[in-house]
């Protein structure tokens, strides 16, 4: 048994792998499913959508790989992080829709929360932001609005996940009900300290522990898929949210070195090491992976809007028909001529955590043409990740020396240009830019040891481009002050 099958549930689609013993993949599946945003600023997933598809992405992967389940070797689990899944023990069903990250209905609970002076001390604790970002406020909102939940919770009727959890539970047929330590530090019921569910973050998000899953390692078995569910029981050896997966994918195994992944939303992690780092910045301390003899945390920059805000210019604006049209829009202009974009469509993440900006575009003359507006975008992406550089470098992390890229949008090359200008930083992408799903392989191969070490696994790592920056440093210096001021027009636009 050679081959390893990775499970990667993202925000807008979901995904199978087939891996073979040297990292390569074999077969890939895709499904879209649908976003629902029943008002403004929330945003929703059918979890039973995210369950079929998944499932049905593992078994179409499987079929193209020609192999049947019994021949794989590990199965390794990844997943949009933070997405708040509510069942029933007794039925699997899922009580509600499942509350994505993105969703901002709770920005007023964290806001009576940090008028209550409670920020520092669950930053301290958690290592995150008292943010909606995060899953405690949306299970307390789902307690609260799902008619006798919180009894039902109480009473251990019900359970609470992140996705991870809630396609474990189905693919073992509900014997399983864990988490990693990774996905569990997203949560803000998570002491960082203890490395442990934590009573007094349950007690003040009114969260009972009963609905918790058990904390098991991201890479070594915890159990194994249900025979009903794939045709054979498989071990579950590797989970990892997928931020956390595209940083082990992208061999980040020393502290100092960094990726950022530009999906949905952009994510940039940095190897902290064995120890958890406080940030001063407002970045976010946070699990990266634990078991198999290794243990590491991050300093994260999470952004919300990276990709998506190609995706807006496509379905929103209309001035592209299809995403990979950007970058020869962009292109076409030599700059963006004044025209500067804030993408704070759901607010702003790190370092501002803002959840009232909004997003804004300056700078439009009568000259200003979609080339500009694009060529605003993609700064907009690259510039949101120069904040959070600088966020690390002011919390003490050594200069980056370059930055891994992946992700759907690290395949334009005028974004990754940009990106290595505007950081002075050299940028490199991987020949493998599927990461995410790698990472969630590479963790179940460890965990059922077809592979022995991660010395194995780095040394495959193989760059295809480095971008060199290529701006003078006057010009960087100019472009960020603009932004800068930019930013701070666009912050609490929506407080009212
Ligand atoms: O924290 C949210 C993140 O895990 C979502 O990632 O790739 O689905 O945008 P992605």
């Amino acid at each position: 048994m050679r081959h390893v099958l990775a499970l990667d549930q993202g925000t807008t689609s979901s995904r199978a792998m087939v891996f073979d013993a040297e990292g390569r993949v074999c077969a890939c599946a895709q499904r879209e499913f649908a976003q629902h945003y029943p008002r403004p600023g929330w945003v929703e997933h059918d979890a039973q959508e995210i369950l079929d598809t998944q499932l049905a992405c593992a078994r179409e992967a499987l079929a193209a790989a020609g192999l049947p389940a019994a021949a794989v070797a590990a199965i390794g689990v990844t997943n949009q992080r933070e997405t708040t899944v509510l069942w029933e023990r007794a039925s699997g069903r899922a009580l509600a829709p499942a509350i994505v990250w993105q969703d901002r209905r709770t920005a007023a609970h964290c806001e009576r929360l940090r008028a209550d002076g409670c920020a520092d001390w669950v930053r301290a604790r958690t290592g995150l932001e008292l943010d909606p970002y995060f899953s405690a406020t949306k299970l307390a909102w789902l307690l609260d609005h799902v008619p006798g939940a919180r009894a039902r919770a109480e009473a251990g009727e019900l359970a609470f996940g992140t996705v991870d959890s809630w396609l474990l539970w189905h693919l073992s047929g509900g014997r399983l009900h864990v988490t990693d330590h990774g996905n569990a530090s997203r949560t803000l019921l998570y002491s960082l300290a203890d490395g442990n569910w934590d009573d007094a973050l349950c007690e003040l998000f009114g969260i009972p522990r009963a609905l918790l899953p058990r904390l098991v390692d991201s890479i070594g078995v915890c159990g194994e898929s249900a025979a009903e569910v794939l045709g054979a029981a498989v071990p579950i050896a590797g989970i990892g949210g997928d931020q956390q997966a595209a940083t082990f994918g992208q061999a980040c195994f020393a502290p100092g070195m960094a990726k950022n992944t530009y999906g949905t939303g952009c994510f940039l992690l940095m190897n902290t090491g064995a120890q958890a780092v406080a940030s001063h910045n407002r970045l976010l301390s946070t699990v990266g992976w634990r078991g198999g003899g290794l243990s590491a945390y991050a300093l994260e920059g999470s952004i919300f809007m990276g990709g998506a805000v190609v995706q807006w210019l496509r379905d929103g604006l209309g001035i592209i028909r299809h995403a990979a049209e950007v970058e020869a829009l962009a292109a076409s202009v030599p700059d963006s001529a004044g025209v500067v974009m804030v993408p704070a469509f759901t607010g702003l993440g790190a370092p501002w955590w803002d959840s009232h900006a909004r997003g804004a575009l300056f700078g439009l003359t009568r000259g200003s043409a979609a080339g500009h507006i694009a060529r605003a975008a993609l700064e907009a992406i690259a510039l949101q990740t120069v904040d959070l550089v600088a966020a690390m470098k002011a919390d003490g992390a050594a200069p980056l020396r370059e930055l891994r890229v992946d992700g759907g949008a690290a395949a334009n090359d005028l974004l990754m240009q940009i990106q290595a200008d505007l950081l002075g930083v050299p940028v490199v992408r991987p020949q493998m830019l599927e990461t995410t799903a790698l990472g969630a392989a590479m963790m179940a191969g460890l965990g059922v040891g077809l592979w022995s070490s991660t010395a194995e696994l780095a040394a495959r790592w193989q760059a295809a481009r480095r971008f060199e920056p290529a701006l003078p440093d006057g010009r960087r210096d100019a472009l960020l002050a603009r932004w800068r001021r930019a930013i701070e027009r666009s912050r609490g636009w929506a407080a009212d």
